[in-house]
């Protein structure tokens, strides 16, 4: 596994487990596949209504609490209310910190929201803080405002959005990407592109693991979804290699700023008007 250090000092897995569309028992028995299989970075989301059986998972896999690190996000509708929002997500997952706490949506009272963030840093309920699905403009803001900056953003990135200029920008502040939707959801396009193809062969791996070491060596944290046992323990295992520089260039040619899902205004104020009850899940 590599690691980053975040800008609080913080050592965070540089690949971890995504659980979006995961419930129940299936959730749980990804956390447990995943942990046993050395994924130590689960991520998880209030909006996911899976933080009690990503709790049980974490709770049966056996390692210890503080060798795992876990994101909790907060939904805009909560921004107002994240403490009790966080509390619940705490709950939930049966933890008393989270590793990396983050707004989910730009919208709504973000600001009122990092201020709670803060006071939760202070508190020792969150450790980094962070964004996910800001633009560059609205992360500068953050580190305007206040005086504990986001450590990570995360935003869908995969070689067709490499998004390089983003990237660039937050490193420069110290600032990790993390991708969400790493492999473009498992599209086929993007699994079978040619130049994909070419470099599984050359390296003896699969298409996934191809896409998975470019994510690393861009320097992105990365966070590949699965519910199968043998996709997660292949998702992992992209430590052994390394893709030349020339492949790398290969992959870069994929870029076309092409998103798989744009957000809009509309879907944003959807967002905000969204308010489930959260204990509402098995
Ligand atoms: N912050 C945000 O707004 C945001 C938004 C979206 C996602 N996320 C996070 O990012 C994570 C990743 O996104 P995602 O899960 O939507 O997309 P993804 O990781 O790009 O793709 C997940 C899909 O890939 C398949 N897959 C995984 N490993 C595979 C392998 N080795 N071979 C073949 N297929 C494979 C999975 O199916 P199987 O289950 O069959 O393996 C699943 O259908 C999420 O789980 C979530 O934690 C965050």
């Amino acid at each position: 596994m590599e690691y980053f250090t975040l800008n609080n000092g913080q050592k965070m897995p540089a690949l971890g487990l995504g659980t979006l569309r995961m419930f129940g028992q299936e959730a749980e028995q990804a956390v447990v596949t995943a942990v046993q299989n050395g994924y130590r970075h689960i991520d998880t989301a209030s909006s996911y209504q899976n933080e009690k059986a990503v709790g049980r998972g974490i709770a049966k896999c056996g390692i210890p609490r503080e060798e795992l690190f876990i994101t909790v996000k907060v939904w805009p509708s909560d921004y107002t209310r994240v403490r009790t929002a966080v509390a619940g997500s705490l709950r939930r997952l049966g933890i008393d910190y989270a590793d990396l706490l983050l707004l989910h949506h730009p919208v709504g009272e973000v600001y009122t929201a990092w201020e709670s963030f803060q006071e939760l840093v202070d508190e020792g309920k969150a450790r980094a803080l962070g964004l996910s699905n800001f633009t560059k403009e609205q992360t500068a803001e953050f580190i305007r405002r206040f005086r504990i900056r986001p450590a990570l953003l995360t935003v869908e990135n995969h070689p067709y959005a490499p998004q390089n200029d983003l990237r660039e920008y937050l490193r420069s502040e110290g600032i990790v990407l993390e991708a969400w939707y790493p492999l473009g959801h498992a599209d086929h396009k993007l699994l079978e592109e040619p130049v994909i193809l070419t470099l599984t062969e050359k390296y003896g791996k699969s298409a996934v693991q191809i896409l998975l070491r470019w994510h690393i060596q861009i320097g992105n944290s990365v966070l590949p979804g699965s519910r199968n046992p043998e996709h997660i323990r292949e998702n992992i295992d992209i430590f052994d290699f390394c893709l030349s520089d020339e492949d790398m260039q290969s992959i870069a040619t994929l870029d076309t700023n092409t998103l798989y899902k744009v957000f809009t205004d509309e879907m944003r104020q959807r967002y905000l008007a969204w308010e489930p009850d959260w204990d509402d899940q098995e």
